[in-house]
């Protein structure tokens, strides 16, 4: 198989993948309606898992500042791929927002281990969370009323925000490896620069992995976004901050809400440190 050949293979695979994975997510929607989980979470019952803090404003910040980036490095990455009439626009929008989503990771990676707030520990996979991974993916499919709640994110969450890390530093070394801004003076580019060391095979591969890992995020976002509103509503608005559309916040919500035998089943945790959202 010819080298261009992956490409459109590629290109193939995911647009064809990437519906199949919105209807997916749309037949677990149909679980949820069917199963009543639906509507105990968005009726009037309001039944959503129980917080006893909010996340620090900081970690919501770059959240949303990546969210932001991500949007727009996703778009203007397809818009480059596909579109070529005019793309000096969508490159340069490609070129700032890699930049700031650059600088956002390191923040959240220091902010993650090194700052007095640092909270990786978090997203630790452990022992317990392995032994009970399969009841909680029982629970995602609907076998099982309740999941175990362990900590601040369960199994399936940590396990994606942590794949988020070394995906994007291999993005941002893949990217940079590509950008073909050609610098004052010395008159040359990062990517000739890269071309001259590993050939335009080499270029031509860390092409191919930019863009299979643009699909990537696609999909995990895609199913993160899914899973955060229909798993948790109030974290999404509050991480938004947009809490003052959680019902509750008008109730001041004293007691727990769940454990009247819903099926979301969070066991009432003490504090942690923040939320306790249980969605991947
Ligand atoms: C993390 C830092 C990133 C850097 C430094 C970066 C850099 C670049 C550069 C320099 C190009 C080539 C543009 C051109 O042809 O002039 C590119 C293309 C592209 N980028 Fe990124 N990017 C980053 C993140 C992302 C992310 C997060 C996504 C998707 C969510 C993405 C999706 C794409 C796509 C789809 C292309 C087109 C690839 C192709 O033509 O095959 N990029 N990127
Ligand atoms: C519209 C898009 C998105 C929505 C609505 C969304 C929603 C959320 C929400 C509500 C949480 C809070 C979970 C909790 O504290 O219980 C969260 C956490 C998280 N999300 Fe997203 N997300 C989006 C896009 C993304 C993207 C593009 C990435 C990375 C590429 C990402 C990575 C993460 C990570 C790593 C966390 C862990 C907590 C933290 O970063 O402080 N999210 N997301």
């Amino acid at each position: 198989m010819g080298l261009t050949q992956l490409n459109v293979w590629l290109d193939a695979i995911f647009t064809t993948l990437y519906p199949v994975i919105v209807l997916a997510l749309m037949g677990h929607f149909l679980g949820n309606i069917l199963t009543g989980r639906a509507k105990r979470r968005f009726g009037k019952e309001w039944a959503w898992p129980h917080h006893d803090s909010h996340p620090p404003a900081l970690p919501k910040f770059l959240h949303f500042t990546h969210v932001a980036c991500m949007f727009v490095l996703g778009g203007t990455g397809l818009f480059i791929r596909f579109n070529p009439i005019s793309r000096e626009t969508m490159q340069w929008l490609h070129y700032v927002a890699m930049i700031i989503v650059t600088v956002n990771l390191v923040w959240r990676l220091w902010y993650a281990f090194a700052s007095r707030q640092r909270d990786y520990r978090e997203f630790a996979i452990t022992k317990q969370d392995i032994v009970t991974a399969p009841k909680v993916i029982l629970y995602y499919i609907f076998v099982k009323p309740s999941k175990p709640h362990l900590g601040k994110y369960n199994v399936m969450q940590k396990g994606t925000y942590t794949l988020f890390v070394p995906l994007l530093i291999i993005q941002a070394i893949t990217g940079f490896m590509l950008w073909r801004l050609q610098f004052p003076i010395i008159d040359t580019s990062l990517q000739q620069v890269f071309a001259g060391l590993i050939g335009a095979t080499g270029i031509w591969l860390v092409r191919t992995i930019h863009y299979i890992i643009n699909w990537l995020f696609i999909i995990l976002t895609t199913v993160h976004v899914y899973l955060s509103v229909t798993e948790d509503f109030p974290a999404f608005l509050d991480f938004f901050g947009l809490g003052m559309f959680d019902k509750r916040s008008a109730e001041k919500h004293h007691g727990d809400d769940h454990g009247h035998g819903h099926d979301d089943g969070h066991a009432h945790e003490p504090a942690t440190a923040y939320a306790s959202a249980e969605h991947a």
